[in-house]
């Protein structure tokens, strides 16, 4: 969800502001991704690289998750559809342990819901996702729960934030950069992308249209011919 900054600068607020708009935009595009009855999707809100920003910042970004599950929570104590099931990716060390409980809760108020999968990928790494997997396989070996023989792709795939979840058909970067930045790296072997220069906040339901009428055209060969 990039470019909430420079949206925020663009218009003279902080560029909490801009994370606010996003969050905005975060909570219209989940919602549309459930009327589209996407299996799956993952909106990468905080890596582990952002934890380098400013302190004020950082606090804000917190609190926007934590207001929004709290209000996710509110909604299904009044019965209201929240529409999709919650799931926290990343690594719960060094997170607030209130935000960590809240996706605790979120996730297992929301885990029978049929529909779309919403991952919040929150203090979230590609390559520390695929340490962390490592380190659990490792640790199977030595108790003798597996064998060195038994590790195979599906192995890492299934000790992965995202496990028993399809890996991403399409992944989008707003905001005008063209790098992955450490996000789902594992999972995108064979992703297609989609770059595009509009800002986060101003990212649309027509946005995302657009973008997957642009998948639609492309020739999936997987390595074949
Ligand atoms: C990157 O843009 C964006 C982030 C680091 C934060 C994204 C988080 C949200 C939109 C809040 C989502 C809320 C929920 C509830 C999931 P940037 O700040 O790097 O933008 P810039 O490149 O313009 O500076």
């Amino acid at each position: 969800m990039d470019g909430n900054g420079r949206w925020a600068t663009a218009r003279g607020l902080e560029r909490a502001q801009g994370h606010k708009a996003g969050a905005q935009t975060f909570r219209a595009i989940s919602t549309y991704c459930a009327k589209l009855g996407i299996e799956s999707v993952t909106f990468y809100a905080f890596s582990t690289e952002n934890w380098k920003r400013p302190e004020n910042e950082v606090n804000a970004l917190m609190k926007l998750f934590r207001d929004f599950l709290e209000e996710a929570q509110e909604r299904e104590k009044e019965n209201e559809e929240i529409g999709f099931h919650i799931k926290f990716a990343g690594d719960t060390a060094n997170m607030p342990e209130e935000l960590v409980n809240l996706f605790e809760i979120c996730e297992k108020r929301s885990a029978d819901k049929t529909g779309t999968t919403v991952n919040i990928a929150v203090n979230y790494g590609g390559r520390a996702e695929i340490t962390n997997a490592a380190r659990r396989i490792a640790e199977k070996v030595k108790n003798g729960e597996m064998t060195v023989d038994d590790i195979d792709e599906d192995t890492i795939s299934s000790m992965l934030y995202t496990a028993g979840q399809p890996d991403p058909d399409l992944i989008i970067r707003p905001g005008g950069e063209s790098r992955i930045s450490n996000f789902l790296i594992w999972q995108s072997a064979y992703s297609e992308f989609y770059f595009t220069d509009i800002l986060w906040p101003d990212f649309t339901e027509d946005d995302l249209d657009r973008a997957i009428i642009d998948f639609c055209s492309r020739n999936r060969r997987f390595g074949a011919v």
